[in-house]
């Protein structure tokens, strides 16, 4: 029988890549679309190396909607779309707000409507634990309301997941899952892929790894006055794979029709929050890498404490994150010693 087909929009940056390297392992034929506005070509090799077979792979914005029927009409028998291309810098939205709603709106928008048309059955959505904002309670559930946004970057994910509701209680051929990410962190334990961050990393794990690597001076630790038991700020850290295994479970549950709903929503986390200073202490364990550090003034838009319920998205996806914290670290680190090799 032939492999299905999955096209993975962003298949080349940091998500989409360990997704991709998932979906092929697990038999399925995998097309990237990427601008390669925040990737590297050479990502794809890295995904060749693991998998023992090259995805197909083309270039182009997705906001281009000529571009985006024209691919429609080459790939004509796609299974599934698995949609991460986005922009996803929360300071620089705050700073430039059009270009994250005109980048992540138009994507999303152009995809379902071509899903539509060209009657592609299947989509998952890279949503985030953003939308929560500081939810009430903890753990969160996927019941949770919206909290008002605490970025452009926050209103596209809660702009997109309602844009995909309307969408598939209009199209009775369409169905959806949107997969609410809390901290993905870590790479593949190969090395060959990982994140890659542009100039000076946002994100807590790249900036730790580049301390240790020597090319920041010292990780300032944004604020250790929060109502938590050591002060720092508490998130749910998931080892990219164990998160990239999620898209593909999705993708079977949605062929295999085993979807309670036409639009389902599942946390991917581990149920675990860990604080920022804990995040140093096991990276210096499982490292054996000492981090200079210095305690700074809160990050403006920084909520105290979020982590995920995963009983939900446990249960019904029959998924569970399965990577230890420090054995994620781990791989943050010999991948970024591999790319500093490279360099
Ligand atoms: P990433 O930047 O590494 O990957 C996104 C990819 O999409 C990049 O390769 C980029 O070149 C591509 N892209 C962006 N706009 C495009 C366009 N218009 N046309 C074609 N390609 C385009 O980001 P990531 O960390 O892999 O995140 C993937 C998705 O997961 C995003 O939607 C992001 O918002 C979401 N998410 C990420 C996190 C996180 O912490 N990394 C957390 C929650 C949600
Ligand atoms: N932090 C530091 N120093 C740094 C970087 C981060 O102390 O140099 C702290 C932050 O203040 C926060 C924690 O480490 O308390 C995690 O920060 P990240 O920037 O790594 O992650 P966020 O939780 O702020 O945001 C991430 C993604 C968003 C997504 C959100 C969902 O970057 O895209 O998770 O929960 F929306």
């Amino acid at each position: 029988m032939k492999n299905k087909l999955v096209l993975v929009t962003g298949g080349a940056g940091y998500i989409g890549s360990h997704t991709a390297v998932e979906l092929m392992n697990e038999g399925y034929d995998v097309v990237i679309i990427d601008n390669l506005s925040n990737s590297e070509k050479s990502v794809l090799n890295g995904i060749a190396e693991i998998t023992g077979r090259n995805p197909y792979f083309e270039q182009f914005d997705i906001c281009d909607k000529k571009k985006l029927e024209n691919f429609f009409r080459v790939y004509k028998k796609l299974d599934a779309i698995i949609h991460f291309a986005a922009y996803k810098a929360v300071g620089e939205s705050v700073e430039k707000p059009l270009k994250y709603y005109q980048n992540n709106l138009n994507t999303l928008m152009n995809l379902l409507e071509g899903m539509v048309k060209h009657e592609v059955p299947h989509f998952v959505f890279s949503s985030s634990a953003t939308v929560y904002g500081q939810p009430d309670e903890l753990p969160v559930t996927e019941t949770a309301p919206f909290k008002p946004a605490d970025s452009p970057y926050g209103n596209t994910k809660q702009i997109a997941e309602e844009m995909i509701r309307d969408t598939v209680n209009a199209s009775p051929g369409l169905q959806a899952i949107s997969l609410r990410y809390f901290n993905p962190i870590g790479a593949h334990p190969s090395a060959l892929i990982g994140e890659l961050p542009r100039g000076v990393p946002n994100n807590l794990v790249p900036f730790i790894t580049q301390t240790a690597i020597g090319l920041r001076e010292e990780l300032k630790v944004f604020g250790d006055d929060y109502n938590t038991p050591d002060g720092t700020a508490i998130r749910d850290y998931i080892n990219v794979v164990d998160l990239a295994k999620a898209h593909v479970v999705s993708i079977k549950r949605m062929i295999e029709h085993k979807s309670k709903d036409r639009l389902e929503i599942f946390n991917l986390g581990t149920g675990k929050g860990s604080s920022v200073m804990e995040i140093v202490k096991a990276f210096e364990k499982s490292t054996g890498v000492k981090i200079n550090y210095k305690i700074v003034g809160r990050r403006t838009g920084d909520v105290e404490s979020v982590y995920a319920d995963t009983k939900y998205a446990n249960n019904e996806l029959g998924w569970k994150a399965e990577t230890g914290l420090e054995e994620t670290l781990l791989s943050a680190w010999n991948w970024e010693k591999n790319i500093r090799k490279k360099a």
